[in-house]
């Protein structure tokens, strides 16, 4: 590929995976098409803007105006741009619905227009819904439970349907949770970890016994990529780290490693939906030589560190919107 449309780069994984993306294939221009809503950063390619193979247009996937212009030229794209936070979507599910199923259709059809050569559908293995002892397959049935959830299992399935009806060459990766550096500090780790450095709280759901399995963002990326380049029209990959782990344990890892006390944890009212546990059957993805890099401990002592040494970073993310919506949601502090 010479030419890719990222969306949503300038988020959490979208701005991990065009840095991977620059570095790997020199030849690559790569354009970002971004809203920057609140978890947008420019911020997360400080590194890269200079270099004259990426491109950053500001503007909503939803402007259908606006992908037709990008779109000549473009042989990919890969469709990161989500409203992406189950709590958000709980509380106020609207820009779920627009971004994740309308946005996704309107990038779709100019796709379709324009005769894009592949078109990577980001999913998640929140589609499946929530299992107590079996691992998700591909082609088991979709029973999201939130409505985030349901919104990705719409846009991964109208991806679907343009392989099927127009032939469209789309590929769908459902990976499992990320972590890694520039996440925006409202989901798990992020959150406990910048809570836990300054030794606030650590808001544990329940009784933190739900299980998710976490996949290092750097493994995720090169999921992406490896399917991008190798996968089959029409196909989803799952892509899961194979490290589960109940929310307690998470909590608990970053404590030890940061050296804080266990007297952090508090358990507060349960996420409403809560699904209980997510696991992946990665059989598929490892058939096209994929498989993480990182081991767990590793990665999440360099994510912590990461955290800990970019401050500066998250400082900032931690008040304004995100205060005003964690506390109308929770009704309590961070
Ligand atoms: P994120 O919330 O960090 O980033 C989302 C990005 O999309 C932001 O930069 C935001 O500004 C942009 N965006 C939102 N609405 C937009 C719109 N209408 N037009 C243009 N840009 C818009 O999300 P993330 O955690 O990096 O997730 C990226 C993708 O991966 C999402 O599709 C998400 O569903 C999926 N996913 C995430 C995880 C995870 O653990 N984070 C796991 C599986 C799948
Ligand atoms: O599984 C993939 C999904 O992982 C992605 O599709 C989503 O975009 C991503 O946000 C993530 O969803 P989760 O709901 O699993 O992630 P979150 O970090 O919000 O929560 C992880 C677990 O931790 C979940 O069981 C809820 C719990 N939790 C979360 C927060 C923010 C807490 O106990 N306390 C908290 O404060």
């Amino acid at each position: 590929m010479k030419k890719i449309l990222v969306t949503g780069g300038s988020g959490f994984i979208g701005s991990n995976y065009i840095r991977y993306a620059l570095n790997r294939y020199p030849a690559l221009k790569v354009v970002n098409l971004d809203k920057l809503t609140y978890a947008g950063n420019p911020e997360n390619l400080r590194d890269v803007e200079a270099d004259s193979r990426y491109r950053f247009v500001k503007g909503d996937i939803c402007d259908e105006a606006l992908v037709e212009s990008l779109m000549p030229g473009i042989e990919a794209v890969v469709h990161f741009a989500a409203e992406s936070h189950v709590d958000r979507s709980i509380g106020k599910p609207d820009d779920f619905i627009r971004t994740d199923v309308f946005g996704t259709f309107v990038l779709l059809e100019a796709s379709r227009r324009h005769g894009v050569q592949r078109f990577v559908q980001i999913s998640t293995d929140e589609v499946y819904g929530s299992t107590d002892d079996s691992k998700f397959r591909e082609t088991d049935p979709l029973m999201p439970s939130s409505p985030y959830s349901a919104s990705k299992a719409a846009a991964d399935r109208l991806a679907y349907s343009y392989w099927v009806t127009y032939k469209l060459p789309v590929v769908i990766p459902r990976s499992s949770n990320n972590y890694g550096p520039f996440q925006y500090p409202e989901k798990l780790i992020p959150l406990f970890v910048t809570n836990a450095i300054d030794d606030k709280p650590l808001p544990v759901y329940g009784d933190g016994l739900n299980v998710r399995d976490w996949i290092y963002v750097a493994d995720n990326c090169e999921a992406v990529d490896l399917v991008l380049q190798k996968g089959g029209d029409g196909e989803v990959y799952n892509v899961g780290g194979g490290n589960e782990r109940t929310n307690l344990e998470i909590t608990k890892t970053i404590l030890r490693e940061l050296g804080k006390p266990e007297s952090l944890i508090t358990h507060v009212k349960d996420r409403e939906g809560h699904d209980r546990r997510y696991a992946l059957d990665t059989a598929k993805i490892r058939g096209l030589g994929w498989q993480p890099r990182h081991s767990f401990e590793a990665a999440m002592r360099d994510t912590v560190s990461w955290y800990r040494d970019n401050r500066a970073w998250w400082d900032k993310l931690k008040s304004g919107e995100y205060l005003e919506f964690y506390k109308r949601h929770y009704q309590r502090e961070p």
